[in-house]
């Protein structure tokens, strides 16, 4: 096996290990084209970004305030510090909209493939241009306050939160499984 491939090697960074530089305006547009390179049942490319940076990330962290604290009026202090602060972690966040259409050919579950398709290869683009990224979700991702803040509309989903930057640690290769334990040979 070539173990230098570059595929081989993309590895979540931890988003607060992510520093400026972010990609700036034309290597995010790069990434973005590979994005929308994904495979895509019907070419429908069925969803959309929005990419937040420097203070616009307060915004964001306003938001996931505000939908903490909608999903929980008592809630403890250091948690809801906890939430503002994750847009704040990195430079760039990339949030990555599914927004599904009705179409009597293609199902939503394609469509929603396609999206996470897009999610991945913005993490593979990244990293191609010697980033670090990670994708995320949790509870913000799937909030109607933050859903509607960010201005989707009835029917889109996020699909995450992909935070980019620069990593500012080399972190140890990750442990990939063994092909065999995941592969069934018919031949
Ligand atoms: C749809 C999706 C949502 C994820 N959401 C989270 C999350 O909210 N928090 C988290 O720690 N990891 C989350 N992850 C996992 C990380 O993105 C990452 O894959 C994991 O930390 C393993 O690191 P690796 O990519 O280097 O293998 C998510 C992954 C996917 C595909």
């Amino acid at each position: 096996m070539n173990e230098s491939l570059k595929l081989l090697q993309r590895q979540s960074t931890p988003a607060k290990a992510l520093v400026d530089p972010a990609p700036d305006d034309r290597q995010l547009r790069q990434i973005l084209k590979i994005a929308l390179s994904a495979p895509d049942h019907g070419r429908l490319h069925p969803y959309r970004f929005i990419s937040i940076r420097g203070d616009a990330r307060y915004r964001l962290s306003e938001i996931f305030g505000k939908a903490t604290q909608r999903r929980d009026p008592g809630v403890d202090p250091a948690y809801l510090q906890k939430q503002k602060d994750k847009p704040l972690r990195s430079p760039l966040i990339v949030v990555v909209v599914a927004s599904p259409i009705e179409s009597p050919k293609i199902p939503e579950i394609e469509q929603i493939l396609s999206a996470g398709a897009a999610a991945h290869n913005v993490l593979l683009a990244a990293n191609a241009l010697g980033f670090g990224s990670i994708w995320l979700t949790g509870a913000n991702a799937y909030d109607d306050y933050v859903r509607s803040e960010l201005g989707l509309d009835d029917g889109e989903k996020i699909v995450g939160f992909i935070y980019i930057g620069t990593p500012t640690l080399d972190f140890p290769p990750r442990p990939i499984p063994e092909v065999s334990t995941h592969h069934t040979r018919w031949d």
